[in-house]
């Protein structure tokens, strides 16, 4: 059996099986609905489909079973990542209408080729953009392919995916990821009237090569200024930055310039979202209460502690909601969704030094006007530090990082800090949200946790309401059936 102590109780995890990046983020008549790539397959991961968990307040969440999977050719290998697009008074009820869009991945044999060794870069793979439509969020209707191959440009290689789609002035706008020709990161730009016709406009190509592939692009508007998201892989791996192989992003835009008029980025204005191991592929999404809120998948591929650490029937999560402001600066803040909070227990003053014990394994850790180094150690296994100039986590033990080694940033001073613990995921919140840090622990079983602080002043800690484990202890997260799969070529 696997530790319990892994379980996740205000974190969102597929029921059973693998999942990835978060897809489809909307707050649709009232209901938030956050759809994931879920991989029935796993622990291969070849075959994807769009699960769902759905909220009234981003903190009490229904599993929606798995609305959307392959079902037309063009997408027999794969309902791959994507958005929503909410279409005012679109539904045949006057109400609001979901039209999601995603890639319809294809991956095919091609003639003469053993597809052991063919790398479906230049051939052999298609990226369609397919939308759908729902009134209820959970039940779509038929699927229209918009886009091909053949419609992205020349120097495309096959690799162009992740549909985002924002209105601006009255006009519809998609960004799709893609990889030149030359292996480097691209977005390629579409506007349409109608969200169904779409025409070309321009690439978006950084001035000088910034990864391999861009996945998964956003836009992010805040406070007039805009910003352009990505998910690059194949960026450096260095001392201060850039950890994981895949470390997505942003670059803000010069002031006053639109990102649908921009085609040349300059690479060096890239800020990373997140510091920890397990971060990729987040969606940025606005909400009825005009917030703009980013989640991310707590996971990564491609790097060695992916695997799974014990029996778990389940792999990765998502982060938890996280609020976006900026600062005088630029710099994107990031901060848990103040709903959260209602899950906090009573509060107990964390002291300088002196051991605590929080019963259950879902705690929030609140340090504020900190003064100096110090660090913030759970059960002798997971320690959060400030030292010598520098932010960090690390793991004291052979086993609880399943993988992981400790990491850290330049951080000139530390003023606050918040830990989001919850069983084996933990999220950190640094200087008001300026610096982030997302990785999963594999920490003892315990029915409690064990916190000391070494920090001044002292802290305030909260145990947190598990409000998952009965969604997760009931759910059914299906097989399916992917009807253009062959076992032998599509691997
Ligand atoms: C990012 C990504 C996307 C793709 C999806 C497939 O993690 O590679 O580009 O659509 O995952 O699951």
């Amino acid at each position: 059996m696997a530790n319990k102590s892994w379980e996740l109780g205000f974190h969102l995890r597929s029921p059973r099986n693998w999942l990835n990046d978060p897809n489809g983020l909307c707050q649709f008549r009232g209901t938030y609905r956050f759809f994931y790539q879920y991989d029935h397959n796993w622990p291969a991961i070849d075959q994807k489909a769009w699960g769902q968990f759905s909220s009234p307040d981003l903190i009490h969440w229904t599993y929606e079973g798995v609305p959307i999977e392959p079902s037309i050719d063009e997408d027999r290998h794969g309902v791959f990542s994507g958005c929503a697009f909410v279409e005012k008074g679109g539904a045949s009820d006057g109400g609001d209408l979901m039209r999601v869009y995603y890639t319809g991945n294809v991956v095919d044999l091609v003639p003469g080729h053993s597809p052991k060794d063919f790398d479906y870069v230049y051939a052999g793979r298609e990226g369609n953009t397919i939308t759908c439509t729902s009134e209820d969020g959970v039940n779509f209707g038929p699927k229209q392919v918009l886009l091909r191959n053949s419609d992205y440009p020349e120097e495309c290689s096959c690799h162009v995916r992740d549909p985002k789609v924002w209105e601006q002035d009255g006009c519809r706008y998609m960004l799709l990821g893609a990889r030149h020709k030359d292996t480097r990161g691209m977005c390629l730009l579409f506007s349409s009237d109608d969200g169904l016709n779409w025409t070309f406009m321009h690439p978006i190509n950084s001035e000088y090569s910034f990864g391999f592939v861009w996945e998964c692009p956003n836009i992010v508007q805040l406070d007039g200024h805009e910003y352009l998201a990505i998910s690059p892989q194949g960026l450096p791996r260095l001392k201060d930055r850039w950890f994981n192989r895949w470390t997505p992003g942003y670059f803000e835009l010069p002031e006053g310039q639109r990102l649908i008029d921009t085609e040349v980025i300059d690479e060096r204005g890239f800020e990373q979202w997140d510091f920890g191991h397990d971060f990729y592929a987040p969606q940025i999404f606005s909400d009825e209460k005009g917030r703009t809120l980013l989640v991310g998948w707590m996971g990564t591929f491609d790097e060695y502690y992916t695997s799974v650490p014990d029996d778990l029937d389940w792999w990765h999560c998502i982060t938890v909601p996280r609020v976006l402001t900026r600062r005088a600066d630029g710099r994107i803040l990031q901060n848990p969704v103040p709903e959260i909070e209602a899950l906090r227990g009573e509060s107990v003053a964390l002291a300088h030094g002196i051991p605590l014990e929080i019963s259950g394994r879902c705690c929030d850790l609140v340090l504020t006007d900190l003064k100096g180094e110090g660090m913030v150690t759970l059960d002798d296994s997971f320690q959060v530090l400030y030292q010598n100039g520098r932010l960090g986590i690390d793991y004291l033990d052979e086993t609880s990082g399943a993988g992981r080694k400790g990491r850290s940033i330049p951080l000139d001073e530390l003023h606050d800090l918040r830990i989001l613990v919850d069983g084996s995921a933990i999220e950190i919140f640094a200087n008001g949200g300026a610096e982030t840090f997302a990785s999963r622990w594999f920490g003892p079983e315990l029915d409690h946790i064990s916190v000391i602080s070494t920090f001044s002043p002292a802290g305030i800690t909260y145990p947190m309401t598990n409000t998952m484990a009965k969604m997760y202890a009931t759910a059914q997260a299906p097989d399916l059936e992917f009807p253009g799969w062959n076992e032998t070529i599509n691997r």
